[in-house]
């Protein structure tokens, strides 16, 4: 109820930036749309299905600590097989020894590798032919965030984050497709933001890259359709991890964790959407909100970037006084 009122009354709000007459074409055929999603939607779920857990081998990135370790014990507490890599090798040590005591049936492959570094992640799919010479799964979620304005930032800190959430993730695609496509309904989780759907100030850097990784996977899913390989896009709001800590930049703002879900919450409903066959996954109604409102009414959700954007360059002149 309470966002239906919500729904109303942005429409209402919209309809004055966007003229009257695409607010009533959109009201009007709103829910002819509404059904010829509904039918594309069980159309994919039904040809990526049958698929599960069970026995897949699975190539997780960034498992050393938050989603990713999470994403790792539970897929072998499924009954899959998994690869975890991250640059940190004792911590991935200690994601190993978990998962192999959360199930001592299914193999774990720890392997240290630095996505950005093209020389270690070739390194790591020949460890990868040597011990499984297969692959049904890839979960791209190694990434590296920042929190500060453009204008304080170390310009090679933008190209950083872009070398490991994009040129990483996407160099892994390269390697893993031809794995992948030995198998048939073959997975790819490519773990977003709702910064890669509604940019916040603060994370130029972060947002492009998470942006990038859409645009690139939106299009290799058309490529793919054929293989029946099924790409799942999830956009979490806040999840509670160590990306705080991992932050790059000279003194990165803190995120707001107080309201996050855990990381193992999250990644319980990564999984499900993976076994799904999801085309992307979002986390809370108001999330999905955002994502109607923003394509139809960009102008609205804009309006509160700017104003947050106002409040933070405000708390940066009080702190430097
Ligand atoms: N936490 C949130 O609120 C949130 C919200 C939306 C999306 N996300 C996304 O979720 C993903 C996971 O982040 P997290 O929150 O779980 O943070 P995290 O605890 O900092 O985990 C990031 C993981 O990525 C790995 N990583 C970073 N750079 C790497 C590289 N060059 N090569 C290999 N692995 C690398 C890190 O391991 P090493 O440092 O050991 O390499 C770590 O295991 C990221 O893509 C992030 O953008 C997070
Ligand atoms: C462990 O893995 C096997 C498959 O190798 C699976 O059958 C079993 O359900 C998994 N789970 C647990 C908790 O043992
Ligand atoms: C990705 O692969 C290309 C070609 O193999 C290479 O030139 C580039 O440096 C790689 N980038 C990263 C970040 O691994
Ligand atoms: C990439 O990794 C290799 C092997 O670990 C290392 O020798 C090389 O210096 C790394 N390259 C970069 C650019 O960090």
């Amino acid at each position: 109820m309470v966002y239906f009122t919500i729904i109303f009354v942005s429409f209402v709000i919209a309809a004055s930036f966007t003229g009257p007459l695409v607010f009533v074409f959109f009201t009007l055929i709103y829910p002819v749309l509404y059904l010829a999603n509904v039918y594309f939607r069980r159309k994919r779920l039904n040809s990526a299905q049958p698929w599960s857990f069970n026995e897949k081998v699975i190539l997780i990135t960034g498992a050393s600590s938050g989603i990713g370790k999470s994403l790792a014990h539970l897929c072998v507490k499924n009954g899959a097989n998994v690869i975890i890599c991250a640059r940190r090798d004792e911590m991935l040590s200690n994601v190993a020894e978990e998962c192999r005591k959360i199930n001592d049936s299914v193999k774990v492959l720890k392997v240290k590798c630095d996505i950005a570094n093209e020389s270690e992640v070739s390194q790591m799919f020949e460890i990868i032919k040597t011990t499984f010479d297969r692959l049904d799964c890839i979960i791209l979620n190694a990434g590296v965030s920042m929190g500060e304005q453009f204008e304080d930032t170390d310009y090679s800190i933008i190209k950083k984050i872009m070398d490991i959430n994009y040129f990483g993730s996407t160099n892994v695609t390269h390697k893993a497709l031809p794995l992948l496509k030995n198998n048939k309904k073959s997975r790819i989780l490519v773990v977003n933001s709702i910064i890669g759907i509604i940019p916040i100030p603060l994370r130029t850097g972060y947002a492009a890259s998470k942006f990038a990784l859409r645009g690139f996977f939106e299009s290799l899913q058309s490529e793919l359709w054929k293989d029946e390989i099924f790409i799942t896009m999830a956009y979490p709001g806040s999840v509670r991890t160590e990306i705080n800590q991992n932050r790059l930049g000279s003194n990165p703002r803190e995120l707001d964790l107080s309201d996050a879900v855990s990381s193992e919450e999250c990644a319980r409903i990564l999984i499900e959407g993976i076994s799904r066959g999801d085309k992307e996954i979002l986390f809370t109604n108001r999330d999905k909100l955002i994502r109607l409102i923003e394509g139809v009414y960009p102008e609205l959700l804009a309006y509160f970037a700017y104003a947050k954007a106002k409040k933070h360059v405000d708390l940066d002149r009080n702190k430097n006084q």
